[in-house]
């Protein structure tokens, strides 16, 4: 069976055909047009995904000499999102249901990061925890089935992405900045006694939420003043201090909730999930067993859409595109 995913919440523009659940393409456009800002302008975005959507189609049937004749289903990301940037995909989606005339279905971004680990571990087993960290999310879910999702926790403000990029804009990284502060901490010494300390705040209230504007303002304060040259000698401590919080904050929620559900499964997904360091921490430090999706499929691509999609129309659950204002499950 043939589907096609569409992917274009934020600024990544991506069109994907799998056949079941092998990729046959996946073609990702990531935006460029927003490096001046240092961050994603939505009307920007929406316009970009606009210019290259059809173009991204068009390559994936050229590239596997796939007819848009013999496609079986189309999944496009509904929500959460840019209102604008979702509203190019799941027009373009619903277009070519009507053109086509073959099954469509909405699919939540967070559900397709989640299927994300299906490519390489087709079966790991419910219920799991799904510890879901991107640019725009920060979610810990209990899995009990692919249609229950349990929110044990979230960010309270920026998502742990945003925080690299934040953090990246303030130490004069491009956009996005999480794969340079990666880089820059791995030049760290190791001295601990030159690095500076930051701590991440912890919320209590029961729910194993995070928070990580307070670690942004840390870095602010430490870098507001000083000399540029110093900050710029002191920037592989600086970010290998903040990585680590942030890497202790989201090790430390995964421990509990392993500990709390009584689970020993878990999955990490989203674009900071590439990161090695949280990936090795999370494999050291989890009670059990972690399964991660290879890089290119932890940043946004239409492939996760469409492999969300395919378990859908399995469980006979399509669901017509429709626009959420919730950013979890
Ligand atoms: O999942 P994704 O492509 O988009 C959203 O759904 O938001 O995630 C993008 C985020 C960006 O914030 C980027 O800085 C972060 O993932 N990221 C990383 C790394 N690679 C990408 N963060 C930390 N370390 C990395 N190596
Ligand atoms: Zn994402």
């Amino acid at each position: 069976m043939i589907t096609i995913g569409i992917e274009s919440s934020c600024d990544e523009t991506s069109v994907a055909l799998l056949n079941n659940e092998t990729i046959l393409a996946n073609a990702i456009y990531s935006q460029t047009e927003h490096r001046d800002f240092g961050g994603v302008v939505p009307e920007v975005a929406s316009r970009a995904h606009l210019e290259k959507i059809d173009r991204l189609a068009q390559s994936c049937f050229t590239r596997t000499k796939i007819t848009p004749g013999k496609v079986d289903l189309i999944a496009v990301t509904d929500s959460p999102g840019l209102a604008g940037a979702l509203l190019v995909g799941i027009s373009f989606a619903l277009g070519l249901h009507t053109a086509w005339n073959i099954p469509i279905t909405g699919v939540n971004h967070l559900e397709g990061h989640i299927c994300s680990v299906f490519f390489e571990n087709s079966s790991v087993a419910f219920p799991f925890l799904a510890l879901v960290v991107s640019g725009g999310h920060t979610s810990l879910y209990r899995v009990d089935s692919l249609d229950t999702f349990i929110c044990l926790g979230e960010t309270v403000d920026d998502a742990a992405g945003e925080a690299f990029d934040k953090v990246g804009k303030l130490l004069g990284f491009p956009y996005p900045a999480g794969r340079f502060i990666e880089e820059e901490a791995a030049r760290f010494s190791g001295d601990t006694r030159q690095c500076p300390s930051f701590s991440v705040a912890r919320c209590s209230q029961g729910k194993l939420h995070f928070s990580f504007s307070g670690l942004k303002t840390a870095v602010k304060y430490f870098i507001d003043g000083k000399d540029p040259l110093e900050v710029a000698r002191q920037r592989p401590a600086l970010c290998n201090a903040f990585q680590q919080a942030v890497i202790d904050s989201l090790v430390g929620n995964a421990r509990h909730a392993a500990q709390q559900n009584g689970i020993d499964r878990i999955v990490l997904v989203g674009g900071v999930a590439c990161n090695n360091r949280l990936r090795e921490t999370l494999h050291r430090q989890f009670p059990g067993t972690v399964f991660t999706p290879h890089n290119s499929l932890c940043t946004d691509n239409a492939a996760m859409i469409a492999l969300a999609g395919f378990r859908r129309y399995q469980r006979n659950k399509l669901r017509r595109p429709a626009m959420s204002a919730s950013r979890v499950l």
